[in-house]
């Protein structure tokens, strides 16, 4: 395991908060005004020189009062010293013991200043010895991975709902815990919950509740913090095959199973590119409208939105990108978030194979230039923005929030890096590299540098291949010899734009079901913005775009339709706006909103409506585009 840090970041701070046992509240000020705490990969945890082994939760979960209460305990590899520091955020620390359950002792700690995107370090006083701490505390209402939802937002409407979102730096809000990608723990959990509800975690799971609401989990493999998920509802399984199955609440669950019904296949497809799946179990649960992502890998049990069901399984991409993340990211994972392309880049160039495995090239290649379109767009902006060091693969995130890494550089110019290369060495010489690089570096976690260092050594030197590695990874924008990749069916669908554009009427007989969802994008695309009401208007009496229950065709639509005035259609975009709380929809339609004075006055008066049905990812990002709540 290796943890670089470039840029080591030392606070001095004063204390606000401590327990005193043996000290006076004085002395620990005194102890906390000399103290310096070290910032690494956004975070406070001094894990060079204790870190955690294995995590064990005992919580309880309380709907009334919207708080997760119990114990975390700690056990740590202690390289001999008399400090350990943890993350926490907004958590309500009641005590904190040293030793094992039968033989506790308590013992003293303190609480740095709060940082409002780090939050705090929490420092406990240990002997040389120590490998055991025990932070007893309960978490904020308005703590930022945790989403509770009355039961009215939920599907059935009767039973209230939780759900958490740790990736990036989010679970030291609902866990004490050194929360960095760049150490890894096994974990387990005791878990309480209303009796009526089903508890899952990224571990070994029930399928079935049980009367007393009392649920025990194990996660065997060693996982970095920001894989620890939790989700509480009305829940039902339906098994897929022997080793993956769907959860959903009641009345998504048959559908949820029938749209994603290839799941074994691309299981299948996975392990024939890249060696054995290493999780036992690949379960995927269908979440409330609210999740602010299409998807989450978290290990064992993938998080997905509602709005991948599309009626046709015509957005199983997604599913395909979190399972490839069973090996790129959970099983070799950045060391941190300015590595954030080996996570990401190698999930969609795994992703657009296991696709490809699936089903065929012709596919997997559309949904690779819909992905190159938008990296262009976004490289773009980023220009415009004056951002253009965010444009490399490489990121520097020293003080910076790591969201703002996470672009479609990281995903899509990491992809297309790995295909140039597939292309100049060959799929046969690649595919042996990609797997021995997995199965050398699983349960570990790497660096953009490490990376570099194994590409050489293992692809490059061996087979006297020159590849511009250096530019791609710190170099700006997208390198000359990038893969250029074509598809006719994209260009039958941009010739038919273009005839739309020059006055031509769509062909009578033109139906939605004639094309797939890929298609319709880059249909859509193809209008560069530009396109009168009056077309908009007949294409939607013939296509229905606007009330496609595809959600990727309705959002494209909709800020296509926000840039040409298509006022018409302003019920539409305002139900889907206080529906979904996906952030990758949600972004660029408050955006396009925020372009003029009156869709602005507009947004801001749905967003008061929608705001409460968002996760706080989602929110967060949308009070800044409309300087809102800030
Ligand atoms: N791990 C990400 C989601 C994420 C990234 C959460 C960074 C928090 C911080 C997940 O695998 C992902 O990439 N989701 C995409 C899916 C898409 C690229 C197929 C999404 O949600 O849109
Ligand atoms: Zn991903």
């Amino acid at each position: 395991m290796m943890i670089k840090r470039l840029f080591p970041i030392i606070i001095a701070f004063t204390l606000f908060s401590c327990n005193q046992k043996k000290e006076t509240t004085e002395d620990i000020k005194e102890k906390g005004n000399q103290l310096a705490i070290e910032i690494n990969n956004h975070s406070y945890g001094n894990v060079d020189k204790i870190s955690t082994n294995h995590l064990h939760l005992e919580l309880n979960v309380d709907f009334d009062n919207k708080t997760l209460k119990g114990v975390a305990r700690h056990n740590m590899d202690n390289k001999g010293v008399e400090k350990a520091v943890f993350d926490i955020k907004k958590l309500n620390i009641e005590k904190v013991t040293l030793g094992n359950p039968e033989n506790e002792k308590e013992t003293t700690f303190s609480i740095g200043k709060y940082d409002s995107l780090l939050g705090s370090p929490l420092i406990v006083d240990i002997s040389k010895e120590d490998e055991n701490i025990n932070i007893y505390y309960s978490t904020a209402k308005d703590a930022d991975a945790l989403d509770w939802l009355d039961a009215e937002l939920t599907g059935s409407k009767k039973h209230p709902y939780l759900y958490t979102q740790g990736q990036a730096i989010l679970t030291r809000s609902w866990i004490p815990v050194q929360d960095t990608p760049g150490n890894r723990f096994t974990y387990s959990a005791d878990l309480k919950v209303p009796s009526e509800l089903l508890a899952l975690m990224s571990a070994t799971n029930p399928t079935e509740k049980n009367e007393t609401g009392e649920y025990h989990f194990e996660m065997k493999q060693p996982i970095p913090s920001y894989l620890l998920a939790l989700t509480v509802g009305e829940l039902e399984y339906r098994r897929l095959s022997d080793n993956s199955g769907v959860y959903a609440e009641p009345h998504l669950i048959e559908v949820a199973k029938e749209e994603f019904k290839d799941i074994p296949k691309m299981i299948d497809a996975a392990e024939a590119l890249y060696g054995k799946y290493l999780w036992d179990v690949y379960d995927v649960i269908v979440l409330p409208y609210s999740f602010p992502f299409g998807g989450m890998e978290n290990p064992r049990l993938t998080f997905l939105t509602p709005t991948l069901i599309a009626g046709d399984g015509s957005l199983v991409s997604t599913i395909a990108h979190e399972l490839a993340h069973s090996w790129s990211g959970n099983l070799v994972t950045n060391a941190s978030w300015e590595d954030f392309w080996l996570n990401e880049g190698f999930t969609v160039y795994f992703e657009n194979r296991i696709m490809e495995e699936v089903y065929g090239k012709e596919v997997a290649n559309m949904l690779a230039i819909i992905e190159f379109q938008e990296l262009e767009n976004t490289i773009q902006e980023l220009n415009t923005q004056d951002r253009e060091r965010d444009t490399h693969l490489k990121l520097n995130l020293d003080d910076r929030d790591p969201d703002d890494g996470m672009t479609d550089v990281a995903y899509v110019k990491g992809a297309f890096f790995l295909k140039t290369l597939e292309e100049k060495v060959g799929r046969e010489d690649f595919d042996k590299f990609i797997n021995g690089y997995f199965n050398a570096h699983k349960f570990e976690t790497l660096t953009t540098e490490d990376f570099v260092k194994y590409l050489k050594t293992n692809l490059l030197t061996p087979l006297n291949v020159d590849f511009n590695t250096d530019e791609w990874i710190y170099g700006a924008g997208i390198p000359e010899n990038t893969i250029r990749i074509e598809s006719k069916r994209f260009e039958i669908v941009q010739e038919l734009a273009k005839g739309i554009t020059e006055g031509k009427a769509l062909p009578k007989n033109l139906k939605r079901g004639d094309k797939i969802t890929q298609e319709w994008l880059a249909f859509i695309r193809a209008f560069n913005g530009g396109l009168s009401k009056e077309v908009m208007t007949a294409i939607d009496q013939q296509l229905n775009f606007k009330n496609s229950g595809n959600s990727e065709i309705m959002s494209e639509w909709y800020v296509l339709g926000i840039k040409n005035d298509y006022t018409e259609i302003r019920p539409e975009i305002k139900a889907f706006l206080k529906k979904v709380g996906r952030r990758k929809y949600l972004e660029p339609l408050y955006i396009t909103l925020a372009g003029t004075k009156e869709t602005l006055e507009w947004a801001k008066d749905v967003y008061k409506e929608a705001r409460p049905y968002y996760h706080a990812v989602s929110f967060n990002t949308i009070d800044k585009i409309l300087g809102v709540n800030q």
